[in-house]
């Protein structure tokens, strides 16, 4: 329990990390998909959606489909055949094959690689993005030569260095999956994410910068993939007089009620980006005082900063020893850490979170490689390895956290978490 300084008002309902912001439209269109009785995963809704969406990000085409992990899956399994050819019967299109993978990332971005029978190998982070390390990724093709799949994830909305993966993909003829999960309508160099994959998805789960509660979506701009994902997630029905199958099939269209709610939400992506890029800058400014720095805003990006993160110093951190699913710390004078700060934020009735743990901390995931700009090939015991940082993942995870960042914050809400986290420092 938070004891250090908890002499401030809790909030009287929750503050949340990311929770949906409702507009009202969306229930127009969940009704109209309810009074025409197309409650179905076929309807007016999907069609819109798709189309709408393709213009929005600019690209060729969209599907929508259950959820962003089921758009993932898709587009490894159509980077697998297009790689390997189709995949025999009980093994997936990767089968055996060392796929790159982002490593400071939700688990969501690499399960479907091993869905698919592949071998995720992660790359380890750099501070610049917080994303993929390019000159890691290049020294894991020195490794791996074999590889020719990568996939990259933009964390909290921020673009990774995306040119310069390309380059490095080009190079070593791999194709890149790229998870735009967490930051649809965020540029790099003018163009949007979601666009600059061979296999590109997004999300529209519960806490995205705009939902569906659930759902997500597959963009590309090639019509044969987007039939294949289409056809492959209703079942691989063959267009026949009865149910004729000949290939595997999954369920993982959208329904016509949730693409309703995405529907209503869509004119409203800038809105929320404008007011999730307001709370970064008040953090920004609220905390610039503090042992601390935000999550970076590279060069050429234009974030939709989804979440707003903090790290705290090196110098700054007081002791903090994190096992498995525990942590413990000791607050120290003008010190702090995450989990003293997470701990004091929840005793304000507001919701932070740890930064994602690294894949390659994941006890699922340990015994994969994990490439380091520097490092040995193998996954460190420590961040530090006589003082210099040998994990930059792991580094970014004891020092980092992801801040109350709901859009239904007030202002004065957002200054009450700012003062609990001063006081931390105290
Ligand atoms: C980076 C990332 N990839 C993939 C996903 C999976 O999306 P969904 O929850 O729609 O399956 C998420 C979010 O949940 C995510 O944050």
């Amino acid at each position: 329990m938070f004891t250090r300084k908890d002499n401030l008002e809790p909030f009287e309902s929750k503050v949340w990390l990311a929770s949906p912001t409702m507009h009202g439209e969306e229930l127009k269109y969940m009704t109209e998909a309810f009074e025409t009785n197309w409650m179905s995963t076929v309807g007016e809704n999907i069609t819109e959606i798709e189309r709408i969406m393709a213009e929005k990000v600019g690209c060729g085409y969209t599907v929508a489909l259950s959820s962003g992990t089921a758009a993932l899956h898709l587009a490894m399994k159509l980077a697998g055949e297009k790689l390997y050819g189709k995949a025999e019967n009980g093994r997936g299109a990767l089968f055996n094959k060392h796929v790159f993978c982002s490593d400071m990332t939700f688990d969501a971005t690499v399960n479907p690689v091993v869905y698919e029978g592949g071998i995720p190998v992660f790359i380890d982070t750099e501070y610049d993005s917080w994303n993929m390390n390019p000159d890691a990724l290049e020294r894991a093709f020195e490794i791996y030569p074999e590889v020719k799949l990568i996939v990259i994830a933009h964390l909290y909305g921020t673009p990774g260095k995306i040119d310069e993966i390309k380059v490095i993909a080009e190079k070593h003829e791999a194709l890149i999956v790229e998870d735009a999960a967490e930051s649809l309508g965020a540029t790099y160099q003018g163009k949007q994410t979601g666009t600059f994959g061979d296999y590109n998805c997004i999300s529209y789960n519960g806490n995205k910068i705009i939902c569906g509660s659930a759902g997500g979506m597959f963009l590309t701009d090639s019509l044969e993939d987007a039939n294949k994902v289409r056809k492959w997630s209703t079942q691989s029905r063959e267009n026949a007089m009865w149910y004729q199958h000949e290939e595997l099939g999954y369920n993982y269209r959208m329904s016509n009620v949730i693409a309703g709610v995405v529907r209503g939400q869509i004119s409203y992506l800038e809105e929320h980006i404008k007011a999730k890029k307001a709370i970064y800058y008040r953090y920004k400014e609220g905390l610039k005082d503090l042992p601390v720095k935000m999550n970076p805003v590279p060069k050429e990006c234009e974030p939709n900063y989804w979440l707003s993160c903090m790290i705290v110093d090196r110098d700054a951190m007081c002791r903090q020893v994190r096992g498995e699913k525990d942590v413990l710390y000791i607050g120290e004078h003008g010190k702090s850490c995450p989990d003293e700060i997470l701990e004091a934020i929840s005793s304000i009735n507001a919701e932070g979170r740890p930064v994602w743990k690294p894949m390659h901390m994941q006890p699922i995931y340990r015994m994969n490689g994990f490439i380091t700009e520097n490092g040995n090939g193998r996954a460190q015991t420590d961040a530090y390895v006589d003082g210099e940082v040998v994990d930059v993942g792991m580094d970014i995870f004891s020092r980092g956290l992801c801040l109350p960042s709901d859009i239904k914050m007030t202002v004065e809400e957002q200054d009450r978490i700012i003062e609990v986290v001063k006081r931390c420092f105290e």
